[in-house]
């Protein structure tokens, strides 16, 4: 098949590496710095400088694929204001549906949006689930959901990806939770966190594309976990102060403490994780070191 990744930064590289090593398909994956263009050559067959937004670059990026695959995001791991998020997101789901039906061949457009848009939805949180973003960035998420499936038709095929928070090498948990050991938290950190590791979000990516996926699918492990109990495990497995929780009156539970991002859908469909849970979770609160005092 013929495939082009769009935004080829922690999931798309690692998506082109999978691909590329398979062999299977004639890849082409995109950045918009002609810096990385040599970094990413070796991972794909051909590597085109595009900025997703303009849709002449996008019809040429897109012009002889049967898939795309648009993992881009803006800013890295830095905090992007919700502009920026419009400019990225929005801006190049426009381009795609003005560009859509001058692509015959594409016959299938595959995204990964964020569980972020299920928003304030309470209880076990399924792909059918009314969507109630709270956060401008995550509202900005569904409309860009929305616009790309206005490009769905009986010749093309859009999957929609909903990924936990990633995790994996070189963005491990562990390191970003203890820098708050014996720091004062707001709240009492019961909200729920559904996380999936990258070489998961490979595996359905993969999967999404080479069955010709058509619909929405959750990529989110087996168990979500409180932030409280994921900074906690962290700083006592590396024998650090506990975080203290303004709001903990040990009695209220929070909406968000019930809300579960539900991965039946991607179980029924026979995809397997390689991680199920996060590994933290295999150790048992309270066997790590003891605390050591604050300096
Ligand atoms: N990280 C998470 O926890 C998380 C959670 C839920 C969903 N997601 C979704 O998962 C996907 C992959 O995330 P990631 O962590 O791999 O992101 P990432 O490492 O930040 O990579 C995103 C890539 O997108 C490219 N890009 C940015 N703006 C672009 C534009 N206007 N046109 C074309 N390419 C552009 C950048 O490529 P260059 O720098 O090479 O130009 C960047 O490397 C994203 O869609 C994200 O929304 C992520």
């Amino acid at each position: 098949m013929r495939i082009t990744i769009v935004g080829c930064g922690y999931v798309g590289s690692a998506l082109a590496s999978h691909w590329h090593q398979q062999g299977r398909h004639w890849l082409r994956v995109t950045t918009t710095r002609d810096e990385r263009l040599a970094e990413l050559a070796p991972l794909a067959d051909a590597v085109q400088r595009l900025e997703a937004s303009d849709p002449d670059q996008l019809r040429q990026a897109l012009e002889t694929s049967e898939a795309a695959v648009f993992c881009l995001a803006p800013g890295g791991n830095r905090q992007v204001d919700a502009a920026g998020y419009e400019a990225t997101y929005l801006r190049t789901m426009e381009a795609v549906a003005a560009v859509v039906s001058q692509l015959p061949e594409l016959r299938q457009l595959v995204y990964t949006s964020s569980c972020s848009v299920y928003g304030e939805a309470t209880g076990l949180v399924e792909e059918d689930t009314p969507l109630q973003p709270r956060e401008p960035h995550a509202r900005i998420l569904r409309d860009a959901e929305d616009l790309l499936l206005t490009c769905r038709s009986p010749q093309r095929r859009v999957a929609i990806a909903r990924l936990g928070a990633i995790y994996g090498p070189g963005r491990e948990l562990e390191p970003r939770f203890r820098s708050l050991a014996g720091s004062r938290r707001e709240g009492d950190g019961s909200s729920l966190i559904s996380w999936i590791h990258r070489d998961d979000v490979v595996a359905g990516l993969t999967w999404a594309v080479e069955q010709g996926f058509d619909g929405l699918i959750n990529l989110v492990d087996d168990e979500p976990i409180s932030v409280r109990e994921l900074i906690d495990r962290s700083c006592r497995a590396a024998g650090l102060e506990p975080v203290i929780w303004d709001g903990d009156n040990g009695t209220t539970t929070s909406p968000a403490a019930e809300k579960r991002i539900s991965n039946r859908r991607l179980r029924e469909l026979g995809l397997s994780l390689l991680h199920p849970r996060l590994a933290i979770l295999a150790t048992t609160p309270g066997t790590g070191p003891e605390p050591q005092p604050a300096t």
